[in-house]
């Protein structure tokens, strides 16, 4: 029986696409501080659409919830902003250390947050939502490189 012949090692072409996908997810895999945005981004997203139709039986996941953007923001403020990496020495301290002041301010604003879900104030968590995503919007602009 002719049995069709087939090649031995993978095509060139194949394994240097192979390559290059493999760099690229490399140079592309999330900071540190990426990391962190995106499980608050998690967090936020599902806390947010919970307190759309807040429900008393819910309220532990809620504060759990709140708790890891507060545990996110915490652990981001210790690294430094690509953008920070991009500038002279002195703009990057001064960059380092006014991203610092603003998470600090914006796990205060978490705090707030956590209490009145804790106390089932849920349009007053409502109204800390929308600080916090304003805090991430004035962070963002400031912070984040485009
Ligand atoms: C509810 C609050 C927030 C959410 C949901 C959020 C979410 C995100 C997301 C999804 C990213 C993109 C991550 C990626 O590229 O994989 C990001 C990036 C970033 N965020 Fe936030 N963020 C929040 C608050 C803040 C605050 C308060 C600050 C600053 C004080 C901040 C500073 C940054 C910076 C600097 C980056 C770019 C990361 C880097 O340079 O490595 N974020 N954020």
């Amino acid at each position: 029986m002719k049995t069709a012949s087939r090649p031995r090692f993978a095509h060139p072409a194949i394994l240097l696409l192979a390559l290059s996908l493999a760099t690229l997810s490399v140079a592309s895999a999330d900071s540190p501080l990426e990391k962190c945005m995106e499980r608050m981004k998690k967090a936020y997203k599902a806390l947010a659409l919970g307190l759309e139709k807040p429900q008393e039986s819910n309220q532990s996941t809620y504060v759990s919830l709140a708790e890891t953007i507060k545990s996110s923001a915490t652990e981001s403020r210790d690294f430094v902003p690509k953008l920070a990496e991009s500038l002279p020495p002195d703009q990057k301290t001064a960059m380092v250390k006014s991203f610092r002041e603003d998470m600090d301010s914006f796990v205060v604003s978490v705090d707030g947050l956590i209490q009145n879900l804790k106390a089932s104030k849920w349009e007053e968590a409502n109204k800390d939502m929308a600080n916090l995503k304003n805090e991430m919007r004035d962070g963002h602009r400031e912070f984040r490189k485009d």
